[in-house]
């Protein structure tokens, strides 16, 4: 099959950083007069895995879509333009991909002018990539994390008989302000603070696929907030693959704490962020978190290991006792404060005592909230070449026995909600119960009750009645 590649990645290539300041660049839209008569009123479908990064990036292809007149749809069988965003962080995630396609290969086939097009982090790597473009000639046009801005090019390209595209440049990156958007969520908005990621940890691709860490100017991101507040959103959460890294790459002068301090001066009723790097998370960031009102008092602070043996082989710049230290300090200067994280179980040659210090670890931090994986070998990263005796029943049972701790306290932690009341930013219908509503409080529970539909978007008040593992029950209060 004849392909256009005009870049293929290169995991070395992905792999450099150099100490260069962040560049800052425009896109251009030249395309959109062209491209428009050919394809408004198209409709189009996008399925995104992964995490808040690829939703973000979700927004800016709909945004770009939207400009020559596409249209959304949630049917994918009525779809001209098909695309998966994909997550490479885990082999789970990209198993999942491979049977999507495999459903979708029949569109293309019964209609040739259909575009199906894959983008996100799985295609960053350059084996997989290999194999996705042989195993699936169906698939026309594969773009990076860096060529979402050429979206519609690529469109046009094929429109006018291009047959597949690859351009999947490994590069650092750059900052373009200049995308439009089109958000998923009227209340709940995510704002990139920075992209890309500079820390390597042994186990991770997301360094090689999303470039190297850079940060978006401070009054850049403070525009963007006033016009979320302007336009009535209730929440921001700041995205960052570690947020405490931000400003380092500019010359700006701020850090972390400066800019989610000046956001929480806007006034938007509940600001996020996330996620921050145990490493440099500082005392200046936990002054600024217990100061203001509409900052939640949440952190997720992934710690991945108990173990400072593992951190170690991790890359994680931190052992159990900083990480602990720096536990009590936020648990002292910020009270309620809500704790998550994410664990690796089955790290290349855990020992069972390396995986009963992060056993006891969570016994002491008491997780409000935690994710769990198993280790998934990524090609190309340090980890994936270390050697591992421990079989995949040992991996299997240590996670259901972290499972099982962590539950013990996050539920512990749920009981104590009852009969007290809390502020809800409502989402809408409960998925489990039509009759029900739900959202999240402050301290990101989720919490269902019955209510009128006219209050999804509002910040309501309510009396938990009832706890479970991961989500509370409870009644509207009437104010
Ligand atoms: N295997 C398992 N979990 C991983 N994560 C990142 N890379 C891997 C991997 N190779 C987890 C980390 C990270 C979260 C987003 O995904 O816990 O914090
Ligand atoms: Fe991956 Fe570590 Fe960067 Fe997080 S900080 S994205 S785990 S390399």
């Amino acid at each position: 099959m004849k392909t256009n590649i005009k870049n293929y990645p290169d995991l070395k290539v992905a792999q450099k950083r150099d100490t260069n300041k962040t560049v800052f660049v425009n896109a251009n839209f030249d395309i959109v007069s062209s491209l428009k008569p050919i394809v408004e009123g198209d409709k189009y479908f996008i399925h995104t895995l992964g995490c808040q990064a690829n939703v973000r990036d979700e927004e800016t292809m709909r945004g770009l879509l939207s400009k020559v007149g596409y249209i959304s749809t949630d049917n994918v069988s009525e779809a001209d333009l098909i695309i998966i965003n994909t997550c490479a962080v885990r082999e789970n995630a990209e198993d999942k991909v491979y049977g999507e396609i495999g459903n979708l290969k029949k569109y293309r086939r019964e209609n040739k002018d259909k575009i199906i097009a894959l983008c996100g982090c799985m295609v960053e790597q350059p084996e997989i990539l290999n194999y996705l473009r042989t195993t699936f000639p169906e698939v026309n046009l594969y773009f990076g994390t860096h060529e979402i801005p050429n979206l519609l090019d690529y469109i046009f390209e094929l429109k006018k008989g291009e047959t597949r595209i690859i351009d999947i440049k490994s590069k650092p990156g750059e900052v373009i302000e200049n995308l439009p958007s089109s958000r998923l969520n009227k209340y709940k908005a995510y704002v990139n603070i920075m992209y890309g990621c500079n820390k390597f940890c042994t186990y991770c691709i997301v360094p090689y696929t999303r470039g190297k860490e850079r940060s978006r100017k401070f009054n850049d991101v403070l525009l963007e907030v006033r016009d979320l507040k302007k336009a009535g959103y209730q929440e921001v959460t700041l995205l960052g693959q570690n947020v405490n890294a931000y400003g380092k790459d500019l010359d700006e002068g701020y850090d972390f704490a400066d800019l989610l301090e000046a956001v929480a001066q806007i006034g938007i009723p509940r600001v996020r962020f996330t996620t921050s790097h145990p490493w440099d998370f500082s005392s200046k960031m936990i002054d600024v978190i217990s100061k203001y009102d509409n900052i939640m008092k949440c952190i997720h602070l992934p710690v991945q290991s108990g173990s400072s043996e593992i951190l170690k082989r991790m890359g994680r710049r931190y052992d159990r006792e900083k990480y602990l230290t720096l536990v009590k300090e936020m648990r002292e200067k910020i009270p309620n404060l809500s704790l998550s994280t994410d664990i690796i179980v089955g790290f290349p040659n855990e020992s069972e005592e390396n995986f009963n210090d992060t056993l006891t670890l969570c016994d002491e931090v008491k997780y409000e909230n935690a994710y769990t994986f198993i280790y998934s070998p990524r090609r190309g990263t340090p980890a994936a070449k270390m050697e591992d005796n421990v079989s995949s029943k040992t991996k299997s049972l240590r996670f259901r026995e972290l499972v099982k701790r962590l539950e013990k306290y996050m539920e512990i932690d749920a009981n104590n909600y009852i009969g007290k009341t809390c502020k809800v930013l409502v989402d809408g219908e409960s998925k489990t119960d039509q009759n029900m509503l739900s959202g999240y409080s402050e301290s990101n529970k989720l919490v269902h009750f019955k209510g009128d539909k006219n209050l999804i978007g509002k910040i309501v008040t309510v009396k938990i009645l009832e706890s479970h593992t991961y989500s509370l029950i409870g009644e509207l209060v009437n104010e």
